[in-house]
């Protein structure tokens, strides 16, 4: 084996045409004529062609080609040559081939259709397929878009406890023991944590995991999933859908510009999502159950909307949408009651279009003392543990308003996927907690 070629990714083969190179990765194809034989190596950044000439290689390389199968990983020697009809552009001519790694012939996952409970047990590998590898792209691109959109506004990134004493949502909660401080609740959001953060940093936001012991089986549930939560100090709840608006148009116009390569593995049709601009057209929450009772939905007014509520409401629109101001029975007891109609609460939820529903929930913060009391104790939450929630109140208490995007749903969206369990490298679902 020559050690004088350098190891080089296949995303960077363009700068060494003419030049000896290795390269290392899995095969994922083989084919020979018995004379020549072709090779295509994956390595995370790209795919290539490798070509082997019998007659021009030595005998023990040519028998070593012959052991080849899926997802062997290999170390080519090449010669990188420029190649328009080659995967990638460029084609690698072979002078030697080490296997680095066997895969025997029962790799499980084949050039087939598998059901997804089977692809799922195999998430492991599955990871692997080109599918899976777009999303994972669109994915990092997303998040990165997310990270640069609060950088370039100032906000400061906190990182928020996921284990906690204080409830933040209704839903299901995860609970373990804690040493001599009783029972510690997984985190099913940042937002009380910064709610105190942005009394110290004005724009602050977090981005971490948050856990909902949902008994949900739908397609937009997991028990454990991202959520980026910005808090602004001074910010009302207009001044919080025009950030939403911005931010939620940033991604998708950051998704579609960058990564159009990878949604075209997945198909998605991106002028759909093209036409995503601001403003989002506002709904109070009244007209919502309006406009769906004469669609025929069973809503009435308390109820809070049913997934197939928001599809219906949003099947008007190629943008996304809020929907604003709920009753205060639908919605968490930390929202601000709303001077116009102290019946609801100044909030919204974003609604995605295509049928993707919710991917924001956001509101104004109660900043009244005594009204924010009242809350905890008809929600029958327990409040000692919300002492220091009720202090953001006492000391200085300031108008203030966040939200949380679900990373997952909002990933699906962009993706275009039928169900968020494909937008997380390892899915937590109720029925799920392996591989
Ligand atoms: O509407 P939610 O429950 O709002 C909050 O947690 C607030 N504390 C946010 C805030 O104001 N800081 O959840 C926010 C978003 C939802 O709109 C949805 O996109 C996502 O989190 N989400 C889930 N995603 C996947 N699986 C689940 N089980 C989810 N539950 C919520
Ligand atoms: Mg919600």
């Amino acid at each position: 084996m020559s050690k004088n070629s350098p190891s080089i990714r296949i995303a960077d083969l363009g700068a060494h045409t003419g030049q000896s190179v290795e390269v290392q990765g899995w095969v994922t194809h083989v084919r020979s004529s018995g004379k020549i034989a072709f090779v295509v190596i994956r390595d995370g950044s790209g795919t290539a062609q490798a070509v082997l000439v019998r007659s021009e290689v030595e005998p023990e390389v040519w028998e070593r080609f012959g052991s080849l199968t899926q997802e062997t990983c290999i170390r080519l020697t090449a010669v990188v040559r420029e190649d328009r009809r080659s995967p990638g552009g460029f084609e690698l001519g072979a002078s030697d081939l080490e296997i680095l790694g066997p895969s025997p012939q029962d790799y499980p996952i084949q050039p087939k259709e598998h059901g997804v409970d089977f692809l799922l047990d195999h998430r492991h590998l599955w990871l692997r397929s080109a599918r899976q590898r777009a999303i994972a792209r669109v994915r990092h691109e997303i998040e990165q878009a997310i990270r640069d959109f609060f950088y370039e506004r100032d906000f400061t990134l906190v990182d928020t406890p996921i284990l906690t004493a204080a409830i933040g949502e209704r839903s299901g909660l995860f609970a373990t023991e804690y040493f001599d401080e009783g029972t510690a609740y997984l985190a099913q959001t940042g937002q009380l944590y910064g709610e105190a953060a942005a009394a110290a940093l004005g724009r602050i936001y977090c981005f971490g995991p948050t856990f909902r012991a949902e008994k949900s089986k739908t397609r937009r549930h997991l028990s454990e999933f991202w959520m980026i939560e910005p808090e602004v100090a001074f910010n009302d709840s207009e001044d919080n859908m025009r950030l939403q608006e911005d931010f939620v148009s940033y991604i998708v116009a950051r998704a579609v510009g960058r990564r159009r390569v990878e949604l075209e593995e997945l198909e998605r049709d991106v002028t759909r999502l093209e036409r995503v601009k601001t403003p989002f057209p506002r709904i109070d929450y009244g007209d919502a159950v309006k406009t769906l009772q004469a669609k025929g939905s069973n809503i009435t007014w308390g109820d809070d909307l049913g997934a197939e509520d928001e599809t219906l409401l949003v099947a008007d629109y190629v943008t996304p949408i809020f929907v604003c101001n709920y009753p205060k029975e639908a919605k968490a007891f930390y929202m601000k009651e709303n001077p116009a109609d102290p019946r609801t609460v100044l909030c919204n939820d974003c609604l995605a279009p295509e049928g993707y529903g919710e991917i924001i929930g956001g509101s104004q913060r109660e900043d009244d003392y005594d009204k924010l009391l009242a809350r905890i104790h008809e929600e029958n939450l327990p409040v000692e543990a919300y002492g220091w929630y009720l202090d953001l109140r006492k000391y200085g208490t300031f108008v203030h308003s966040g939200f949380g995007l679900g990373l997952e749903r909002t990933v699906a969206w962009v993706c275009g996927l039928p169900h968020v369990r494909e937008t997380i490298a390892f899915p937590r679902m109720m029925n799920r907690l392996r591989p």
